[in-house]
């Protein structure tokens, strides 16, 4: 479905819009269902804020955030030495789910809102260190964010963990 991005709204998940979340659907249960069930609850606990991304008038994806650091193993001290630096963790902003409807998918709607995660970082970072956005990715979304720049940084059970450096790109 064609979409104009700059029609796009973000909206703060909050008690006045969860019903309407009831009806989006990306495809995976896991990710609907945390929508429905789970989204809210974190984010009144503030383990993870959720952003519903509308389309005329229609939830056409969602993300959540919250905090992360990369732990640097020894075989990756050598990748960040490049980047002028040789601390054991950095701090970070995890997107911790990102999921677009299936009716708006390969719309642009998700690379939309994963690249406007940078400027997220440099405006956090003004007020807390932070230098990296990372992700736990889907095997299966893997290559979509490293079209977007992300990094490998180590696989884990079922997901992959990746990071974007802020610092030396944007
Ligand atoms: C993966 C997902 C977030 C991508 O969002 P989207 O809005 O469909 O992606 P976009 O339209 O912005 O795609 C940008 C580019 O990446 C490509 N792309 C999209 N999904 C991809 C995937 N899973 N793997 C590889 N490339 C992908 C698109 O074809 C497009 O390529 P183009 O620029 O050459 O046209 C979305 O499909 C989704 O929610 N999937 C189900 C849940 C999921 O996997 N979430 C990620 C959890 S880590």
């Amino acid at each position: 479905m064609a979409i104009n991005l700059s029609r796009l709204q973000i909206e703060k998940l909050s008690d006045s819009n969860i019903a309407i979340a009831g009806q989006f659907d990306c495809g995976d249960h896991d990710l609907n269902e945390f929508l429905k069930d789970d989204a809210l609850k974190h984010q009144k606990e503030r383990i993870a804020a959720t952003y519903l991304c509308f389309y005329e008038g229609k939830v056409v994806g969602y993300f959540s955030w919250l905090t992360d650091a990369i732990e640097i193993k020894e075989k990756d001290k050598r990748v960040f030495k490049k980047i002028g630096m040789s601390y054991r963790t950095y701090p970070a902003i995890k997107l911790g789910r990102l999921a677009i409807d299936k009716k708006y998918a390969k719309s642009g709607v998700g690379s939309y809102l994963v690249k406007s995660m940078p400027e997220n970082v440099i405006f956090f970072s003004e007020f807390i260190g932070c230098r990296f956005a990372t992700v736990d990715a889907y095997e299966t979304a893997k290559e979509f964010y490293e079209r977007i720049g992300f990094k490998m940084h180590s696989e884990r059970e079922h997901t992959v963990f990746m990071y974007l450096d802020i610092g030396s790109s944007y």
